[in-house]
């Protein structure tokens, strides 16, 4: 286990997994029930953007840095507003030194009878992560593998909240623990929200993906196509060396305003974080050439 998230926080993948996250959380606030949120890698919970990590791979300059400085139409501060109260409450008005994880997000965003549960398997990351939240109680930090806890994890008592699966993908095997967790995940809890990250390196493979388990949650699950919506954003050409070009998010029974936001978010992040020719992005269902036949049927 190599991967430091350090060295990426506030990146323009960041950017869009917490303005993701921090909506639905606004969403699922409109009722007064309670709801959970099951952080499956957690990281350290929130980064500071001075430190010798940041320092020496500054790409949160070339994602969460001109965001804030960027001029945010009407509509687009409405959409980024969850996410920018909480980094403004974490920064003296005018600076931007830290960033928040996922679990920084959520811990700000719910209320006090909401729950957050964080699993993140690197030692120290997790005691830092348990040394965040000790006193706070509607947070709960385990030292484990997240992809096994949701066995125990799910459903949540609450049955309202969002499964947020966002691994550093390092193995081979990663997508392959996606699909699983997944499967397993649906299986468990068919109506719960559930936010897959994925990195986008070859589009042919990662439509491959995401087409399989379409096909498996549509057939096998009963989720309809319409509760599968992607949300994919690129920085510059995919082929391009380097960096990570781009990355997004397959969202499972998404609530149903997300869509709508993420139309006036995407296009306008694109503009501001593109780094180069052939930057784009993407928000869609997913069809499988199976889906498309049985249509035209
Ligand atoms: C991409 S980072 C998470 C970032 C975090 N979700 C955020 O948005 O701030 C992935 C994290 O997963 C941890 N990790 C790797 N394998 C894991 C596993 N099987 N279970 C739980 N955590 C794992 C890594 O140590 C790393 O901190």
């Amino acid at each position: 286990m190599n991967y430091r998230h350090a060295f990426h926080a506030g990146n323009f993948a960041d950017v869009l997994k917490h303005a993701v996250l921090a909506l639905c959380l606004e969403h699922y606030k409109r009722k007064d029930k309670p709801f959970a949120v099951i952080d499956t890698h957690a990281g350290i919970g929130a980064y500071d953007l001075t430190s010798d990590a940041a320092r020496r791979s500054p790409e949160w300059q070339a994602g969460i840095g001109r965001v804030m400085d960027a001029e945010r139409p009407g509509d687009v501060a409405r959409v980024l507003a969850p996410l920018l109260r909480v980094i403004e409450a974490m920064n003296e008005a005018g600076t931007l030194q830290a960033y928040p994880g996922s679990p920084e997000v959520s811990a700000r965003l719910i209320r006090s009878h909401d729950r957050v549960h964080l699993c993140e398997l690197h030692e120290s990351d997790a005691r830092t992560l348990d040394r965040r939240y000790a006193l706070n109680a509607r947070v709960k930090v385990e030292q484990r593998d997240g992809y096994k806890a949701l066995k125990t994890l799910l459903p949540p008592r609450e049955k309202r909240g969002l499964v947020l699966i966002d691994p550093p993908f390092e193995g081979r095997d990663e997508f392959v623990r996606l699909a699983e967790a997944a499967m397993r995940g649906l299986e468990r809890w068919p109506t719960g929200t559930f936010v897959f990250w994925r990195p986008m390196k070859d589009l042919w493979s990662l439509d491959r993906f995401d087409e399989g388990l379409a096909e498996w949650l549509v057939t096998e699950r009963d989720i309809e196509p319409e509760a599968i919506l992607r949300a994919d954003m690129w920085v510059r050409d995919l082929e391009s060396e380097g960096k990570l070009a781009g990355a997004g998010l397959v969202i499972i029974n998404p609530p149903h305003t997300l869509e709508a936001d993420l139309l006036v978010l995407m296009p306008w992040l694109c503009d501001v974080l593109r780094q180069g020719e052939g930057a784009g992005w993407r928000l869609d269902g997913i069809v499988t050439p199976e889906m498309a036949a049985a249509w035209a049927e």
